[in-house]
């Protein structure tokens, strides 16, 4: 069967590492108060030299180099955005054109957090469909220029960075094909008020800033994400005990511990990186992948469900074997 496998990993920050005692020197919190009600310690941020497109280019990088494949042999580019360079053209060309396989298949995707999940369904459907063989999926965001730096409820949560996979069309056999299992995608437009960014360029003519309804969102983030995670299990007809690793959108510590007791599964089999960088949106998932690959707690062969929840709203869920 054509599975579509992954073979490289790949992450990049940007240079400014900037803590909760730092933010608190500037915004009216605490490194209490954003511990204890999220779990963020730090977040990177975006100096003027770095963009959506370069810290993406970085990351492509080094998950091209972990795959050990030249980047002229990819044929499709899925990046998965909120924070583009320019409205238009397609933020996946700029990166394109950075790693020189010009040619190719680039677009970006716009589902927020859960961006990521939706282009590795969008790069899977497209492998198996033979409409491109080696993909480079990543997920980049400068959410830093969106936030409204005097909001306290919703600027300390969020951060820029970028995560990148290379998938690649094989044909797998075996009882334990290696490769994306399954993956569900799901939104739900009624939710727009309780996520959205308060500009554009076909409302305001300008760009805007993020707006939360924070409580409304973790209430319907444990919901979803428990759901979509139980159906892509029904799918694969498999048990939540047979997950190794759940590698979950990286938005709240307590949205994490909710969702992995709701579903059974122990703590020390879920990838925890908020502390470290906070909310990177479409980045989040790729980021996290990535760390646990190269600190090898995730080994080829092992069962990982990646998952999100975002602005729309959008969810998803994907089970893949490493
Ligand atoms: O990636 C997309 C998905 N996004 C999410 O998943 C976010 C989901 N939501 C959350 O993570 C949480 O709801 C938050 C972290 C955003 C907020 O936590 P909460 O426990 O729901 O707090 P709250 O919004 O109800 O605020 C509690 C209190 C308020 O004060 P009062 O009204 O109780 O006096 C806020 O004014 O905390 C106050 N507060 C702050 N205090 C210090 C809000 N932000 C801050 C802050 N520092 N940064």
């Amino acid at each position: 069967m054509l599975r579509s496998v992954l073979i490289g990993t790949g992450s990049h920050l940007p240079r400014r590492a900037v803590s909760n005692e730092e933010l608190a020197k500037t915004v009216d919190t605490s490194d209490d108060w954003i511990v204890e009600r999220t779990g963020i310690r730090n977040r990177y941020i975006a100096g003027d030299d770095e963009t959506t497109s370069t810290l993406a280019t970085e990351a492509a990088r080094k998950a091209i180099a972990a795959a050990g494949i030249e980047a002229a042999s990819i044929d499709l580019i899925i990046l998965a955005t909120a924070t583009p360079d320019q409205t238009f053209p397609a933020t996946a060309t700029q990166v394109q054109d950075n790693l020189g396989c010009n040619g190719c298949i680039a677009f970006d995707v716009a589902a927020v957090c859960s961006g990521f999940l939706y282009a590795v369904g969008v790069a899977d459907a497209m492998i198996r469909a033979g409409s491109a063989k080696r993909a480079l999926v990543i997920g980049a965001e400068t959410f830093s220029r969106i936030l409204d730096w005097e909001d306290r409820a919703t600027c300390v949560l969020f951060g820029d960075g970028a995560g990148a996979i290379v998938l690649e069309g094989r044909e797998e056999t075996g009882d334990k094909p290696r490769g994306i299992l399954a993956t569900k995608l799901h939104a739900d437009g009624a939710h727009n008020e309780l996520l959205y960014v308060d500009g554009g360029p076909s409302t305001t003519g300008t760009v805007g800033h993020l707006r939360m309804k924070g409580r409304e969102v973790f209430r319907h983030a444990v919901v979803n994400l428990s759901s979509v995670l139980g159906s892509v299990m029904a799918e694969v007809g498999l048990a939540n005990e047979d997950i190794d690793w759940l590698v979950p959108h990286q938005a709240n510590a307590r949205i994490l511990d909710a969702t992995a007791k709701k579903l059974g599964i122990p703590k020390d089999k879920v990838v925890i990186t908020v502390d470290r960088h906070a909310n990177t949106s479409a980045a989040s998932v790729p980021l996290a992948l990535d760390t646990a690959i190269a600190d090898g707690r995730i080994k080829s062969g092992d069962l990982v469900m990646l998952e999100a929840m975002g602005g729309g709203f959008t969810w998803g869920a994907s089970l893949i074997r490493m």
